[in-house]
């Protein structure tokens, strides 16, 4: 049997912060580009100026971390994966690793050496339209209908100019159909509702307990799908 390994990204700085969705990793290295591009001046000091200036700018307050997109427990979490990947995966010349688009699982994955890596856009996480970059928090207090409609049907509750989670489960149909299709051992590195998703796929768990099942952190979810059915481990590589 082939097993199939599932994982959230490392802790990036937005789930420290409570944010959802965001790519910020992008969102800085566009702006870098944008600088670099605009600077007359080809000195060194006036661009680490510059770059200094639109870091405390593109901080929201309250952070006063300087933008990167893991946590210090998301970077070990990446370096301990990929040694997991690359000892429990060792005889698998197959194996391959599946990211999404988005910069926190490119990075989690790129420690990982010896396998092919492959992006899904349908692997980003659940596009939360407008409130996308915000914290629960904020979404209850300026918009509490949307709040509250989500609270009420998370499963059909799509964001505005967002997706809903019955979205997400349609749009992972081609991503499925080639995870049953591939005779050697799949890394997923994904995201929250995407995983859960997945996850209740292969466990055979109902519709309505999807947007609710626990995808924790630092965590490697491996499912074996042999003869007799499937079979799950659990690895937490974090305390
Ligand atoms: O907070 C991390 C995150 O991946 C967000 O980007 C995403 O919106 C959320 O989890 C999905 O979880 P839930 O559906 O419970 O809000």
């Amino acid at each position: 049997p082939r097993p199939i390994l599932l994982t959230r990204h490392g802790e990036s700085m937005d789930n420290v912060r409570g944010r959802i969705g965001g790519d910020t990793e992008l969102r800085w290295k566009l702006f870098m580009f944008i600088l670099r591009f605009w600077t007359v001046s080809t000195s060194g000091l006036w661009i680490q100026f510059k770059e200094k200036i639109l870091e405390v700018i593109l901080c929201k307050p309250g952070d006063n971390a300087v933008i990167s997109v893991y946590s210090d427990t998301g970077e070990i979490y990446a370096k301990k994966l990929s040694n997991f990947v690359e000892k429990r995966l060792k005889s698998e010349k197959a194996a391959s690793i599946w990211t999404s688009t988005l910069q926190r699982t490119i990075l989690t994955a790129s420690p990982i050496v010896g396998f092919p890596k492959i992006q899904w856009r349908a692997l980003d996480e659940i596009n939360a339209g407008v409130c996308d970059g915000m914290t629960y928090e904020e979404i209850k207090r300026n918009m509490p209908e949307e709040y509250q409609s989500r609270k009420k049907d998370k499963l059909r509750y799509r964001y505005p100019r967002g997706e809903s989670y019955l979205d997400v489960i349609q749009r992972l149909e081609p991503v499925i159909i080639e995870l049953e299709r591939q005779r050697a051992p799949v890394v997923v590195i994904s995201h929250q509702a995407v995983l859960r998703a997945l996850y209740a796929y292969f466990a055979d768990r109902p519709l309505k307990e999807i947007p609710h099942i626990e995808m924790p952190l630092h965590t490697i979810i491996e499912i074996q799908m042999g003869v007799t059915g499937v079979q799950e481990k659990r690895y937490k590589l974090m305390d």
